[in-house]
């Protein structure tokens, strides 16, 4: 290994730096911030029954993913490869054995999955950018829109034309590389997404539905749960996060060494956060006041937005903004997604970017068109959790991600020395350091053990 004993002062990153720390938090923020906050989070709170799932999701964010985003951004910005390398070069230098590197394959893997189905829900907000931009939401009643919806997602060709729309698009920013492509596209964004979301809140408050959204995001009863739904309260954590998989991993690889990845952990968690509940404030009065059901599914917020656009002043202006808004979020968390896989492949194999862009973006496209039928001819399918969406999604979020994050948790608790940590996260060891190893070695792994054993029915 070209790179063992090779201290990470000396070690440069093969693809560039971040040309500033502000770039870097966007991009964790671009990675991060997406169809997660916007389109999964609120389908995810509605089918587990409410305020209970968001309790949980909140602590798994707090206690557990933002103690292992700073792991993963600190692995990545000693090993200064992609993760797989990385977690190889790391695991020699602090324990003499490969082994490690199992977290950064399963890292990759996850993205792999997880930008298969990402792609084709990233395509319907794309198709819904021209339709808001038809203004065919105006004069329709709910059921007007969750028809055009159903006939919309159940036909699998013009599906799978927006997702082809959008995996060319992601492609083709992957291909140009980390300094042209990645830095961007995020600074506008996210400001812009967050003032939309709150005109949108003004709508919502005034819907008549304001308190009983209210009620169903905030006011727990935990007789809901059950381990199913933690894990899933969890795995979304993880999912929200972009944690557990490699891709912070493979952004820290080209972080300047002087940043301080506490703070940029915890602006990024904390604003990935206030999107997700703001978006949750958006549906859920609207939801209520148009006596829909908040057990929808994933088709929720496809089905709820354009309600309001519909009947808001200017409604075919902000309705193509904040879809546009919102595929331009998923375009910088999907080239999140790809950048672990592409930047092995490129170490790997020795080729181009841009063939490792083609290549792996084709093989993602593919397996996408699974999800793709999963709302048409496949739509019924029952196996283990049901549609391949479901099932990639399941295997990805609730269970890849959070085994990655555990292993991240164990490396950097555990198996790096504590002289290397506190270096990279607090040399002073004050405060936040103890409370990162904390719940690093102890608090994080043992949450997501639990949560495990518990889903798998151990406990009863
Ligand atoms: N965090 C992204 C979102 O919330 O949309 C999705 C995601 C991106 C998950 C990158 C995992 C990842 F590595």
């Amino acid at each position: 290994m070209a790179n063992s004993g090779v201290t990470n002062s000396q070690r440069s990153s093969l693809h560039g730096n971040w040309s500033s720390k502000l770039a870097f938090i966007l991009a964790v923020t671009g990675a991060a911030v997406g169809l997660g906050n916007i389109w999964k989070f609120p389908y995810m709170v509605g089918m587990n029954g409410g305020g209970a799932f968001v309790v949980i999701y909140l602590v798994c964010v707090f206690v557990i993913g933002l103690p292992i985003m700073m792991s993963e951004i600190m692995l990545g910005r000693r090993g200064r490869r992609n993760p797989i390398a990385t977690m190889r070069i790391l695991g020699k230098e602090e324990v003499g054995h490969e082994k490690w590197v199992l977290a950064g394959i399963i890292g990759v893997f996850a993205g792999f999955l997880i930008l298969s189905f990402y792609s084709v829900i990233a395509g319907w907000t794309l198709a819904y950018v021209f339709k808001a931009a038809a203004n065919a939401f105006a004069n329709t009643d709910a059921t007007g829109i969750s028809n055009m919806f159903d006939a919309f997602v159940g036909n699998p060709f013009v599906i799978g034309f927006w997702h082809t729309v959008f995996m060319t698009v992601t492609v083709f920013v992957v291909a140009l590389g980390v300094e042209q492509g990645l830095e961007k596209a995020v600074q506008i964004m996210v400001p812009a997404l967050l003032l939309l979301l709150l005109l949108l809140l003004g709508y919502a408050i005034n819907s008549g539905g304001f308190m009983d959204g209210l009620r169903f995001l905030f006011q727990p009863d935990f007789s809901k749960l059950n381990g199913e739904i933690v894990l899933s309260a969890m795995g979304h954590a993880f999912f929200t996060l972009s944690v557990g998989m490699g891709s912070v991993m493979a952004y820290g690889a080209y972080l300047p060494q002087d940043a301080s990845i506490v703070r940029i952990s915890a602006a990024v968690v904390v604003a990935d956060t206030l999107i997700a509940l703001l978006a949750g404030l958006v549906i859920f009065p609207i939801v209520f006041a148009n006596q829909l059901d908040p057990a929808e599914g994933p088709g929720l917020v496809f089905q709820i937005l354009p309600l309001a656009f519909g009947q808001l002043a200017g409604g075919g202006l902000f309705g193509t903004l904040f879809f546009l808004l919102l595929s331009f979020a998923a375009l910088t968390s999907a080239i999140s997604l790809m950048e672990p896989t592409v930047a092995w492949v490129i170490e790997s194999f020795r080729l181009s970017r841009k063939t490792a862009a083609i290549v792996v973006g084709f093989i993602i496209w593919l397996l996408g068109i699974l999800t793709v039928l999963s709302f048409s001819t496949l739509k019924d399918m029952k196996l283990f959790k049901g549609t391949p969406f479901d099932n990639f999604d399941y295997l990805a979020s609730n269970i890849l991600l959070p085994l990655g994050g555990l292993m991240v948790a164990v490396f950097a608790g555990w198996i790096m020395c504590s002289d290397s940590s506190s270096d990279e996260l607090d040399p002073a060891e004050g405060y936040i350091y103890r409370a990162w190893r904390l719940l690093t070695r102890f608090v994080a792994p043992a949450a997501v053990l639990i949560v495990f054993l518990h889903a798998i029915g151990v406990f009863e």
